[in-house]
Order: C-alpha cells, then structure tokens, then sequence
C-alpha cells in the first residue's frame, strides 16, 4: 500500500498544479524546482510526480543511506515500476535482493576484462567510420547525431549487426518508443498512446531478440548480445531465451541514451571551453597512431576529469528511486511504509557543500590537489552506488574516451549558435533545440 496523504503530513511540500501537481515543473525546470524547495524545506520534501507523493533527499548523507541500504529498506523494483515497469519488466534495475544479486552475477560475466577488450576492438574502428560522415563546416544537431551514432554503434557492438543494417534502423524506433513511453502522464495502452506504442515496441524487440538467443549459444561471435548468451556465474548457471531477451532490452536502454546524454554535455562544455578541446587534442594526439588500446584507456586523464565534470553538471539519471518497504527514520523525520523515496543525486552533485562555485564548469575539482568528490563519499555519484551501482561504468567511459580521440583527431567542435543551452532534465537530459554545432577540421 502506498503511504497515505496523512501519514505524510508532517512532511512539507512546495506549491501544486491542480491535477499534476508538481509533474510539469519538474519537465520544465528540475533544478530550479528543487532548489527553491531545498531553500525553503531543507534537505527532504516531497512532490507529487506522475500522480504519486515522492519523498526527495538531497543530502550526500541520505543517498548513501537509501543507495547503500544497509537495513534492507528499500525496493529498487516497485521505485522503478511506475517509470520502467511496462516496457522493461525483468530487467535488473527492477530485481531485488537475492534475486538481483543472482542475475547480476550472470550479467558480470559479459563486463570482464577480455569481453570488454573485445568490444573495444569492435567499436573503435566503427566510431571512426560513422563519424567520417559527419558533415564540415555545416550547421548540424549535435544531440540528434549522437544518439544516432551511439544507436548505431550499439547495434553493431551490443547485437553483432553492421551499423549500417536496415535492421539496425528499426530496432532503434523501437528504442525510442519504449523510452517515450517512460514518463507520458496516460498510464494505460489505450488506442494512439506513447503508452501503447512503447508497449508495442517491448514486444516486438523482445520477441526479436528471444529468437536470435539459440543460434548466438552456440556461435563464437564477440559482441554483447552473443557474449550474454554465454554467460553464465561461478556455478555455471546461465539464463534461458526470455530472460537473455529481456535483460538485453533492458541494457540496450541503459546504455545508450545516457552515454548519448553524457557525451552531449562534454561536447557542449567543449565547445564553450576551447582551451579545454585543446588539452584533450593534445592528450590525444600523445596516444599516437593506430587501431584503439586497452592501455591508451589508461592514457587520458584530462578526459577523465571532463567526462567526470560533464557528468556533475549534467547527470544523465538526475534522481534515483525507491519504495521503503518498512518505515524509517531521518534526521528525526518519520517515513511511512510504503512510501517512495528518490535520492536526488543531481541536487548533491550541484550543492556548494561539496563544491566551489557549483554551478561553473572546472574538471581540475577534480584533480588529486582539490578532490572537491572526495568531500564525501557519495558527493560524486552520477552511476549511483550500493547493490545497483551502474555496471556499465566502464564501458561508457571507454566509449567516451574512444569517441573523443576519433573526434578530435578529426575535427574541432564550436557552438552554431550563440545563448544559453537549456536542459530538458527527464527522463534523461537532452538540449532544447538539440544543441546546433559546427565541425571545422582539427
Ligand atoms: C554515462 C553513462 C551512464 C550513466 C550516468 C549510468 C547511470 C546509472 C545509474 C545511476 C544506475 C543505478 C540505478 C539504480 O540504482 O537504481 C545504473 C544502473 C545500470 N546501468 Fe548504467 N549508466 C550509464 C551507462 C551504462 C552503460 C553503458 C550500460 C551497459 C553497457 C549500463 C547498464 C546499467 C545496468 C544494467 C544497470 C542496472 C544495474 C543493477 O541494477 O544492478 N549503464 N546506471
């Protein structure tokens, strides 16, 4: 049972819209929503959201303790239900416990050291292909060219598919339709509905892959989908057709349009800081000629630093949910059973407690000399933490860092526009009007 309006009571709450209540400030204006909250509340508050009470928390402090959860508090599957529940009903952001902590297991597999070397062999060369296209000295929409690039790049790493393939073009409609569907204000399939064409498109994609799984068992291909396939824990236990299809849909989602996201916001802050496009070009340039290494990873910490940066400002998953399946207390504040909680990672990562002038783009916070991210353990925390930490960690930072040597060996990258870029924040951040650029040779 949800916790009721009166077992909530005591817990304060900025202005409503009739009906909505807060679900289109938060659309239109995130961060401003929750800082005029936090100014008047403190650090926890509640707005009601896509039709529920949510309980906000946005202290370092408190998003360890709903990350880490070290009372076993709170249900990752019935926070992300109402989100991701239709479209992405198995996948392991919505497992618990000991189910989880089994399918991740499984899922681990497909993430070590040799598997990811091989995807890195795979994406490399494609990456310097797909962005040979890119047109010069030209206006285009960096964030609508990202997406279809990391698209793209997904079908050919993630399903073994050339990332040319008609095939490759459908799937990706079916992605976006699935992620529309996340946050559209009708809950139901009804006829004409982002609702039911995303419900449509999670059938047609999981049925798809669930009839590739058989053949990819007993191939040799390297890519993500076959290497899941094969996967199996310590104990030899591997999963069967539906479940592969569904965990391969749900990390298909999970993978591509926050790396397209993330990538967005380096590029913009690149471009509004040349001199830090030039570091990068130098520490690219250092890496030499040749095909993409593991080792050359190891070799760009100024994009470390950005990517990092770029993350703080603008995470691509701005809040983590919960549902607190027992009551509990913070700071003295009573929180019912039942109640959904959200650990306002983006608010942390904006808040002068952990950084100086927070709101200002400078990756050298980062350096080992000020660690402003070390001022806490969870002031820093753009893929989460605890049981559900962010598995693919690795693999979207080696897709940053092979993005940005193909990028800047090729081209410079500057604004075509000149004002403010604004974000939409949810479900996953996105620039107003696509964020125009232009290329010039490097
Ligand atoms: C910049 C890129 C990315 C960001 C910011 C990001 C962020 C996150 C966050 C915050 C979570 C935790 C959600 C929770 O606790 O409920 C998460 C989980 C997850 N991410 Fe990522 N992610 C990124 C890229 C990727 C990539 C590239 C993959 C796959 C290759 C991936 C696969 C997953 C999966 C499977 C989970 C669920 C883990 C679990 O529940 O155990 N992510 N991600």
């Amino acid at each position: 049972m949800p916790a009721t309006d009166a077992a909530l009571s005591h817990i304060p709450f900025p202005p409503q819209q009739p009906l909505v209540g807060n679900t289109l400030h938060s659309l239109r204006d995130f961060t401003g929503l929750h800082r005029r909250a936090m100014a008047e509340f403190g650090d926890v508050y509640r707005l009601r959201l896509m039709g529920k009470w949510r309980v906000a928390f946005t202290s370092a402090e408190a998003v360890e303790y709903i990350l880490t959860d070290p009372d076993k508090l709170f249900s990752n599957a019935q926070g992300w239900a109402d989100a991701l529940g239709h479209v992405f009903p198995n996948g392991l952001m919505l497992r618990d416990f000991d189910d989880h902590r089994l399918h991740r297991r499984i899922m681990q597999a497909a993430f070590r050291k040799p598997a990811m070397d091989s995807y890195l062999s795979l994406m490399a060369p494609e990456l310097d292909d797909l962005l040979a296209e890119w047109p010069v000295g030209r206006r285009f929409g960096f964030y609508p060219a990202i997406k279809d690039l990391t698209l793209r790049l997904g079908a050919h790493v993630f399903m073994g598919l050339p990332a040319d393939a008609p095939e490759a073009e459908t799937l990706n409609r079916d992605f976006i339709d699935e992620i529309a569907s996340t946050i559209t204000v009708v809950r139901k399939p009804l006829p004409f509905t982002k609702f039911r064409r995303g419900t449509q498109a999670h059938a047609r994609l999981v049925g798809r892959f669930h009839a590739l799984v058989e053949d990819r068992r007993n191939g040799t291909a390297e890519d993500f989908f076959s290497q899941m396939c094969r996967a199996t824990d310590d104990e030899g236990r591997h999963w069967d057709a539906q479940e592969i299809a569904d965990h391969f849909n749900f990390l298909m989602m999970a993978a591509h349009d926050t790396t397209a996201s993330g990538l967005t916001t380096m590029v913009w802050a690149l471009a509004e800081h040349p001199e830090w496009q030039e570091r990068l070009a130098v520490e690219v340039a250092a890496l030499g000629d040749g095909p993409m290494t593991p080792e050359m990873l190891g070799a760009m910490p100024l994009t470390d630093l950005v990517f990092k940066e770029a993350l703080r400002l603008v995470p691509p998953v701005s809040l983590i949910p919960r549902r607190a399946l027992r009551a509990f207390e913070w700071n003295g504040i009573p929180i019912p059973a039942g109640s959904y909680v959200s650990a306002q990672i983006a608010m942390v990562m904006r808040s002068p407690k952990h950084y100086t002038d927070p709101d200002a783009f400078d990756p050298e916070r980062f350096s080992d000399n000020r660690a402003e991210d070390r001022s806490h353990r969870f002031a820093w925390a753009p893929f989460g933490g605890g049981a559900h930490k962010c598995i693919g960690l690795h693999f979207s930072t080696m897709q940053v860092k092979a993005f940005t040597r193909a990028l800047l060996t090729r081209y410079r990258v500057a604004r075509a526009d000149t004002g403010e870029v604004v974000w939409k924040r949810i479900p996953i951040p996105q620039p107003r009007g696509g964020l125009p650029v232009t290329l010039s040779p490097a």
